[in-house]
């Protein structure tokens, strides 16, 4: 049956529910895997933990009792979180072109496997830090990428990627999810390995590792609230493009913490919100959203759900919302502009959109049957992902001189 949608005055749209009863978690992101997952990443050079930080003031401010922050714009050194992905899924296939086991990085990468190495290529499509991630995994290991981006791309992020040695960097005429089919046919073509992060029938195994490789973050973030003494957050506030990145850490997090998974929020662009649409669909399939694709949310501009990561976020998630630019810009403002003594935490369009959402829960009145749902209140503790740095930096200054001249 179709679910209602709250729409609050200033255009959040909101879907409440209950985790279905009896909801499975996926075996693909059991502790064991994560385990093993999170041991490979840190075989990587360059790997380190990414900060999480805490933000007493902000938590004081809106009410709540401790909000975290985890702060991707340190991974790797790409200014967002996508590595992870890629540099997982290019090894687990970089192991079944050669036949041997997955190993760790310079298990992998030894002089002799090198050579058969260097002839592969790979292909994405991507908004820009999933292609960024590929592109910088290939090369680690001495092999190319072809990166296709949507049309609207900034340049900036295109270039980002051309910087960190794709072999071909291409801006097409079309939206996302024509732009994987574009690169989709060119692997076909040329016989090179697609490496996408969505999924359709008979293309889930890389992106399954590209959703496994995200829980290394999300395994991450568990031991850190731990050693800050939180046993497990009460909120969770995850954005989704096509859903990989928000199932991988739900579904994470659903075999870590069991029966005290914290109540998480989905959140999307409100002009592409294709998880959004399948909830208030609500007949048990992933449906595409049907908007103009304008956003600032360059990462969140994606029409249709990953299959891989689907029936996590139709199972467990506590809220859907489709959110407004605005959101994610007073979430940019709240981390990039903090008050008081909380740290500065540089966070772009896709990254702030969960706290940005916090802030607009805590402080819009149309929503405290909202807040009362989530458990929003002066004991919760709050876990929020900044999933990028300012990786369209001419954007992220405009928006903070606005934030600064409203003050
Ligand atoms: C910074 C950032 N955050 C979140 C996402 C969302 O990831 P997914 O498309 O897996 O939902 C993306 C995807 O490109 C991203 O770049």
């Amino acid at each position: 049956m179709e679910r209602n949608i709250k729409w609050t005055h200033n255009g959040v749209g909101i879907i409440e529910k209950e985790k279905t009863a009896g909801a499975a978690a996926s075996a693909f992101l059991a502790e064991t895997e994560v385990e093993r997952i999170a041991a490979f990443h840190a075989s990587v050079p360059g790997y380190e933990k990414t900060p999480l930080a805490e933000l007493p003031e902000l938590a004081q401010k809106l009410g709540v009792g401790r909000l975290f922050v985890k702060d991707e714009s340190k991974r790797f050194g790409l200014n967002a979180f996508k590595g992870l992905g890629g540099v997982y899924a290019v090894s687990k296939v970089i192991c079944e072109k050669l036949g041997i086991p997955m190993g760790s990085f310079a298990e992998i990468c030894t002089e002799e496997n090198k050579e058969k190495i260097q002839d592969m290529v790979f292909i994405t499509a991507t908004d820009g830090n999933h292609g960024k991630g590929v592109a910088w995994a290939a090369k680690k290991f001495g092999c190319k990428a072809y990166v296709y981006m949507p049309k609207g791309t900034v340049e900036c992020r295109a270039q980002a990627i051309r910087d960190i040695g794709a072999e071909e960097v291409l801006v097409t005429d079309c939206f996302y999810d024509d732009t994987v089919r574009m690169a989709d046919e060119r692997a076909r073509k040329n016989g090179w390995t697609l490496v996408q992060d969505t999924a359709w029938e008979g293309y889930m195994d890389i992106p399954t590792y590209i959703v496994q490789g995200y829980s290394t973050l999300a395994k991450e973030a568990a031991q850190q609230l731990e050693e800050a003494g939180v046993s497990a957050p009460d909120v969770l506030f995850l954005q989704a493009g096509v859903g990989a990145f928000a199932g991988g850490v739900l579904g994470y997090f659903a075999n870590h913490y069991g029966e005290k998974l914290p109540k998480t929020v989905i959140a999307e662009p409100d002009t592409v919100a294709c998880i959004f649409e399948s909830a208030r669909v609500n007949d048990g399939k992933p449906h595409p959203s049907t908007g103009n694709c304008e956003t600032v949310m360059a990462g969140l501009n994606c029409a249709e759900p990953c299959l891989v990561t689907y029936p996590t976020l139709r199972d467990f998630p506590a809220a859907y919302t489709a959110c407004p630019d605005f959101v994610t810009e007073q979430g940019m403002a709240a981390l990039g502009l903090p008050r008081g003594g909380d740290p500065v935490v540089v966070s772009g369009e896709s990254g702030a959109v969960g706290v940005g959402l916090l802030c607009e829960i805590m402080k819009n009145e149309e929503l405290a049957e909202l807040r009362a749902h989530l458990g929003l209140n002066e004991s919760a503790a709050i876990l929020c992902i900044s999933t990028e740095g300012n990786t369209d930096p001419a954007h992220y200054e405009e928006v903070m001189e606005k934030y600064r001249n409203q003050e």
